[in-house]
C-alpha cells in the first residue's frame, strides 16, 4: 500500500507548486507598456494637485528650474511623435527626469494604475476638439 501514499504525495506537490507560481506571478504584475487604458477624468484630479505647478493647468509648460523646460503639451504635432508615446511618458512619470527637476512619482507613491490615467489625462491637451464642437463654428 505504499503506491496511492506516494501519488498523493506527487498530487499534494504539484498543486501547491501551481500555486505558489500564481501566487508569484501575481506580486509581481508585468511592466505596463503600449498605449496607457487610464480614465483621464480620473488623472485630472492627481494632476491639479501635483502636477500643475511645473505642467500648468492647460498644459502648456514652458517652466524651467534646471536643464529641459516643462513641453507644451498643447502642441499636437509634437506630442503625435513616435518619440514621446506613452512609453516615453510613462518612463518619464514613473522615473522622472532629475537633471531637469521632472520628479519620479513612482517613488512618491503614485501607483502604476494612477499613471495610467494621468498619461490619458496628458493626451487630453493635444486631443482634436469633440466633433460637436467642430460642427458649432
Ligand atoms: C517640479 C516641477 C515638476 C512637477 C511638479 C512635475 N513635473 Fe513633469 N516634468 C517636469 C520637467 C522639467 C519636465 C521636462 C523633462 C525633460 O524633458 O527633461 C517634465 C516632463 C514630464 C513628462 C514628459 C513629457 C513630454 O512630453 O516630454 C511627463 C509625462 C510629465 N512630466 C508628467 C508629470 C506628471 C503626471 C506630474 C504630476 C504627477 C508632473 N509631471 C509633475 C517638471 C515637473
Amino acid at each position: 500500500m505504499k503506491r496511492p501514499g506516494t501519488l498523493r504525495h506527487v498530487a499534494f506537490a504539484l498543486v501547491l507548486a501551481s500555486v505558489l507560481v500564481a501566487f508569484a506571478v501575481r506580486s509581481a504584475p508585468p511592466a505596463i507598456t503600449g498605449p496607457s487604458k487610464g480614465v483621464a477624468a480620473a488623472g485630472k484630479k492627481i494632476f491639479s494637485l501635483k502636477c500643475v505647478p511645473c505642467h500648468k493647468a492647460d498644459g502648456s509648460g514652458g517652466f524651467k528650474l534646471t536643464g529641459n523646460p516643462t513641453p507644451d503639451w498643447r502642441d499636437a504635432k509634437r506630442m503625435s511623435d513616435p518619440k514621446y508615446n506613452d512609453d516615453y511618458l510613462r518612463d518619464c512619470i514613473t522615473n522622472g527626469k532629475i537633471k531637469s527637476g521632472m520628479v519620479a512619482w513612482s517613488k512618491q507613491g503614485v501607483k502604476p494604475a494612477e499613471i495610467e490615467n494621468l498619461i490619458a489625462y496628458v493626451r487630453t491637451f493635444s486631443a482634436p476638439k469633440s466633433p460637436a464642437k467642430n460642427a458649432k463654428k
